[in-house]
C-alpha cells in the first residue's frame, strides 16, 4: 500500500479533479474518462485478444509509434498530418455529396463515389508483416480500407521514382512461386480502369492514382501470401510496383482491405467469408491486429450495426449514425443530420460529422471541459484546451449512437488528437461523414461484408 503511494496520490488526485469538474460544470452525473497525455515512447507487449478462434490474425501496429517494425526518423507533424486528412476527407466527401441522396434510397445503395478512388495515402498509420513468395520476404503494409489494389515495391525500383524503404525489396526473379498475369487473365481484365494495357511483354499493367496526387505503377502479378506460420494465399494477386510519385513513406507496400474485387478481402472470400476485422491500439506503444475470417455470431460481445454499401462504389464501407451521448446524454440530434450516411475509415484520422452535429457535440463537451481553458484552434481542429501541466485530464465521455441503437463508447484515447476534441464539421447537412480512425481506438471493428454487418467491440486491444 504505502509503496503504491505515487500513484494511488495522482489516481486521487485525477478521481478529486473530476469530481470538482462535475460540481463546477453543473451537470449532475455526466460520466467523464481519465486520459494520459504523453505517453511513454516504449512499446508494450501486445495485449490484444481477438474475438474469434477461426480465421487468421497478425499483428498491427502504428507505423510511426515505438512498436512499429519500420520505425522512420522523420514523423510528420501535428499539423501536417492533418493537412493531409483533409485531402483525404476533401476527397472521399467531393465524390459522395455528388449526389443528394435520402435515407431511404441510401439503405438500398450508397451515394455514388469513383471505383478507382484511392483517397489520401499519406494519412495512412497502420502496418501489418506478412511473408510475400518463396522463399518468403517479411513486407512491412500499411493496410486501407480506402483502396482494393494491393502492391509492393518490387525489384528494379529506383529511388526515384520508388521510395526508399526500410525492409528488403521484394526480387520477383528470386521467388519461384512469382507469376506476372498476362494481359488477357482475367484477374486483368477486371482491373479495368485501374489498369493500364500491357508492357512489351504482354505482361499485365496496373495503376492506382491517389487522392492526394501520388500514384503506383507496375506489373500485376500473384504469389504466395504468407499470413502466419499455418496460413497462405496461394494466390494472392498484387501490383508489383516498379514506379511512384508522391510516397513519404518507409513501408514496403499497401494492402488493400475495400470492398471491390481486388481487394484481399475479396480475394479470399472463399476461405474467410469476405469478412475482416481489425483493432487499432489506443496508443502508438501499443499492438494491434487485423484478422481475417472473423465473425459476429455466438458468443462474441460485438455491437452491431447495418453495413452499407454502394453499387457503383464497393471499395467503401457505410454505417448510419443515428445520434451522439456527451457524459452519458444523448443530444438527440435528428436523422436529417445523419442522412447522407458515415464512411468507416482505416486511413482517416479525425472523424467528420455535418454541421448541426458538430456544434451540437463540441457545444456539449465545452460544458464538461470548464475546468481547462480554451486554447487556439489547430487546422480543421476548433474545440482545443489548454493543458499545460497537467500529466492526466478528465474529459466527458463520447458514445455514437448507431442506426439500429448500437452505442460505442469511445475510448479516452478515442476522443481527443492532442489537446482539441478529434471531431470535425464539414460540408452541410446530410453530407456524408467519415467515422475516423481515432474514434476506432481500442475497438475490434468488424467488417462482415457478406453479411452487410459492420461491429465493434470494446476493449479489444
Ligand atoms: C509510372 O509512374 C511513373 C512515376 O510517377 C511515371 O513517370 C510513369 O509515367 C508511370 N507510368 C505509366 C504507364 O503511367
Amino acid at each position: 500500500m504505502v509503496c503504491a503511494s505515487p500513484l494511488l496520490l495522482l489516481l486521487l488526485l485525477s478521481g478529486y479533479h473530476s469530481l470538482v469538474a462535475r460540481a463546477g460544470a453543473g451537470h449532475g452525473g455526466q460520466s467523464y474518462r481519465v486520459l494520459s497525455l504523453n505517453p511513454k515512447a516504449v512499446c508494450f507487449e501486445p495485449n490484444a485478444i481477438p474475438s474469434s478462434s477461426r480465421g487468421t490474425t497478425v499483428p498491427l501496429n502504428h507505423r510511426h509509434g515505438p512498436c512499429s517494425p519500420v520505425p522512420s526518423e522523420k514523423k510528420p507533424t501535428d499539423e501536417e498530418l492533418l493537412r493531409r486528412d483533409q485531402l483525404r476527407a476533401d476527397r472521399i466527401q467531393r465524390k459522395f455529396s455528388k449526389k443528394a441522396t435520402g435515407a431511404d434510397e441510401l439503405q438500398q445503395s450508397m451515394v455514388t463515389v469513383p471505383t478507382k478512388l484511392g483517397s489520401s495515402l499519406n494519412t495512412l498509420e497502420y502496418v501489418i508483416s506478412v511473408g510475400i513468395g518463396s522463399p518468403a520476404v517479411t513486407q512491412t503494409m500499411t493496410i486501407d480500407t480506402g483502396s482494393d489494389v494491393s502492391w509492393v515495391q518490387c525489384k528494379p525500383c529506383p529511388n526515384p521514382p520508388c521510395h526508399a524503404q526500410t525492409g528488403s525489396l521484394f526480387d520477383p526473379t528470386a521467388s519461384t512461386t512469382y507469376s506476372p498475369f498476362s494481359c488477357s487473365a482475367a484477374a486483368c481484365t477486371q482491373l479495368k480502369e485501374q489498369g493500364n494495357g500491357c508492357n512489351s511483354n504482354a505482361q499485365c499493367q496496373y495503376i492506382v492514382r491517389y487522392g492526394d496526387g501520388s500514384s503506383t505503377n507496375g506489373t500485376y502479378s500473384s504469389d504466395i501470401l504468407k499470413l502466419s506460420s499455418s496460413d497462405n494465399v496461394k494466390s494472392f494477386q498484387f501490383g508489383c510496383s516498379h514506379a511512384e510519385s508522391g510516397f513519404d513513406d518507409q513501408t514496403d507496400g499497401l494492402m488493400g482491405l475495400g470492398g471491390g474485387a481486388q481487394s484481399l478481402v475479396s480475394q479470399t472470400e472463399a476461405t474467410y467469408g469476405k469478412s475482416f476485422s481489425y483493432c487499432l491500439p489506443p496508443t502508438q506503444g501499443s499492438s494491434g491486429f487485423l484478422t481475417l475470417g472473423a465473425t459476429s455470431g455466438g458468443s462474441s460481445k460485438f455491437v452491431t450495426t447495418r453495413m452499407l454499401r454502394s453499387s457503383q462504389a464497393p471499395t467503401f464501407y457505410g454505417a448510419l449514425l443515428q445520434d451522439i451521448a456527451v457524459g452519458g446524454k444523448q443530444l438527440g440530434l435528428p436523422s436529417s443530420v445523419f442522412s447522407g450516411g458515415s464512411v468507416v475509415d482505416s486511413g482517416t484520422i479525425i472523424t467528420r460529422l455535418s454541421p448541426t452535429a458538430y456544434s451540437a457535440l463540441s457545444s456539449a463537451f465545452k460544458d464538461g471541459m470548464k475546468q481547462y481553458p480554451p486554447a487556439q484552434p489547430r487546422s480543421l481542429l476548433d474545440t482545443c484546451f489548454d493543458f499545460t501541466g497537467h500529466d492526466q485530464v478528465s474529459i466527458p465521455t463520447v458514445a455514437l449512437v448507431f442506426s439500429g441503437g448500437a452505442v460505442i463508447d469511445l475510448d479516452a484515447n478515442g476522443i481527443m488528437f492532442s489537446n482539441c476534441l478529434a471531431f470535425a464539421a464539414t460540408g452541410n447537412d446530410g453530407s456524408t461523414g467519415i467515422i475516423g480512425n481515432v474514434q476506432q481506438r481500442s475497438f475490434e471493428v468488424l467488417y462482415d461484408v457478406g453479411k452487410s454487418v459492420l461491429g465493434f467491440r470494446s476493449g479489444a486491444c
